[in-house]
């Protein structure tokens, strides 16, 4: 039991769960697909008098869907799926020389897959069905129904056409589906999965010396000593009221900040808003998260570092003028909420996630451009304890139910990894097997290979792409 005062943590998400599906239905829509619901069981694993179930929803696009054709099911990433689809328009691409139907599974607890609706995190009870083992189970599940719907007399294939994408932790969540329930899917498309990013089997400081790697190669050396610099002189500045009040107003914040609990929350934002910059840093204009223009990192340092400044608070003025860039791209943001991602249920979700099977190490060291800090297992158990009531005593879990690094038990699964994605930290770089495979993308941001074609596109990003359709040909017994 969750001691009481922790109560109101929950209830205060209750007010956020409406907004944010508002939010995912003004998502710009380059693709339209038909949204369906499929009822699936809330748990699994248990046999109940009265069976509990909730509407699971799911997209579909069959313009190029033949009787007989295959399936690409993308597995949901942490978010509204409408977003995925939109962003991966790889599978939209291929869909015509496949005659494959596209159906793209939202994950529970994300989106509008929510079993409890708007009561879904306001109460730590309703949150312990969201695992992996149970998404999986959801999406074995609606694969084993759309087999009964489409493939009713087909019989020349020893299995179903059917095949899985997915990328980041969706990518993991694809290649899982193929390893715990190879009889569903013939193969596995996995982009830009952390498949390593568990502990022991990852060093917690690779995450941010990628992210450090991507703003080197882009924004070249002064921009880096510039953010480093940037760390001590907002500490500084922000240890008394008046710099707090500057930064406040210079950095537009919609309230002042004024505690040091404030500033640490400033820094996050920060550190996030870097990170966020090089995990969206395409080649062309994109609008993922949020709206960015074409490579945003060298935009970013670019307004860093261009004009001189000549102390403290000019450096400062200098941050938000960059900072701006990100957070007011459209100008339509009246003000920067260094909270928000404290309101933000897909935050409060994947932040349950992690803090339970999903635990992924992250520490920073002199080696990359942020703040220094350790990893700390025990400040880390702590603070999930706090917020989700959750015992974080068995970080191994994730490693014991996916097998870690053993992955050559397992067969027909393609990891493709950017080099200048923050992920490729943890992802598998090298062949397994002749049929666990891994591609690595020279020159490559995160989820790029499954993104729609572009003229822009590098020849490495060509080649992950017919290496995918190799791959797809071979499962499906084209060749
Ligand atoms: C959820 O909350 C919103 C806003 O308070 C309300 O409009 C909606 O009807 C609620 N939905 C359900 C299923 O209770
Ligand atoms: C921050 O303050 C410390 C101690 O007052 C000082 O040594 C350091 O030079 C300052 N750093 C910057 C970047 O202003
Ligand atoms: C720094 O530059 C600003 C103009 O950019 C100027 O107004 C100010 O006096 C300069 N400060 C110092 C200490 O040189
Ligand atoms: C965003 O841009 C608009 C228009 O230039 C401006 O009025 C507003 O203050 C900016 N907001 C932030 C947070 O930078
Ligand atoms: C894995 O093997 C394939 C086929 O031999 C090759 O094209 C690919 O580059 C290899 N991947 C890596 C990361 O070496």
């Amino acid at each position: 039991m969750l001691p009481s005062s922790r109560m109101p943590k929950f209830v205060a998400f209750l007010l956020v769960v409406a907004a944010s599906l508002d939010d995912a239905s003004a998502v710009d829509s380059k693709y339209s697909l038909e949204t369906k619901y499929m009822k699936v069981p809330l748990d699994h694993f248990k046999w109940y008098a009265e069976e509990k179930s909730f509407n699971l929803r799911y997209l579909v696009d069959a313009k190029h869907h033949v009787q007989g054709g295959p399936i690409f099911v993308f597995t949901g990433d942490k978010g509204d799926i409408n977003i995925y689809a939109q962003n991966t328009g790889f599978m939209f691409d291929i869909a015509p020389m496949f005659k494959a139907l596209l159906v793209f599974i939202e994950h529970r607890y994300y989106g509008q897959s929510l079993p409890f609706g708007n009561d879904t995190f306001s109460n730590p009870q309703n949150m312990i069905y969201l695992t992996t083992t149970q998404a999986l189970a959801d999406f074995a599940f609606v694969i084993d129904q759309l087999k009964r719907e489409f493939f009713e007399n087909v019989v020349q294939y020893d299995t179903y056409p059917i095949v899985a994408f997915g990328s980041s932790y969706g990518g993991m969540l694809a290649a899982w589906l193929r390893m715990k329930y190879p009889y569903t899917v013939l193969g596995a498309i996995s982009s830009s999965a952390p498949m390593f990013y568990f502990p022991g089997l990852s060093s917690c400081a690779t995450f941010y010396e990628k992210v450090t790697k991507v703003f080197e190669r882009y924004g070249r050396d002064q921009c880096i000593k510039t953010i480093k610099l940037g760390w001590d002189v907002i500490i500084n500045l922000t240890k008394n009221k008046l710099g707090m009040d500057f930064v406040s107003s210079n950095w537009k914040l919609c309230s002042k900040i004024s505690t040091t609990d404030d500033v640490e929350k400033l820094l996050e934002w920060l550190s996030d808003i870097y990170v966020n910059l090089a995990l969206s840093n395409y080649h062309y204009p994109t609008d993922f998260y949020s709206p960015l223009p074409a490579y945003p990192v060298k935009v970013f340092c670019d307004k860093l570092t261009t004009s001189y400044f000549n102390d403290t608070k000019g450096l400062i003025e200098h941050f938000g003028y960059a900072i701006e860039m990100y957070t007011n791209y459209t100008g339509r943001t009246a003000c920067n909420d260094i909270n928000s991602k404290y309101h933000d249920i897909t935050e409060f979700a994947f932040g349950y996630q992690m803090c339970t099977e999903l635990i992924m190490p992250k520490c920073s060291t002199d080696a990359d451009m942020f703040i220094t800090a350790p990893w700390d297992f025990d400040k880390f158990a702590k603070k999930c304890y706090k917020k989700y009531g959750t015992s974080s005593s068995r970080p191994d879990w994730g490693m014991l139910i996916y097998g870690g690094k053993n992955l050559k038990y397992f067969s027909n699964i393609v990891f493709s990894n950017g080099e200048m994605d923050p992920y490729s930290c943890c992802g598998v770089s090298a062949n397994v097997t002749s049929s666990v495979m891994a591609f690595d993308i020279i020159d490559a941001p995160h989820h790029v290979d499954l993104r729609n074609a572009d003229m822009s596109d590098n020849n490495y990003i060509q080649s992950a792409r017919q290496f995918h359709i190799l791959a797809l040909r071979k499962w499906l017994k084209l060749e």
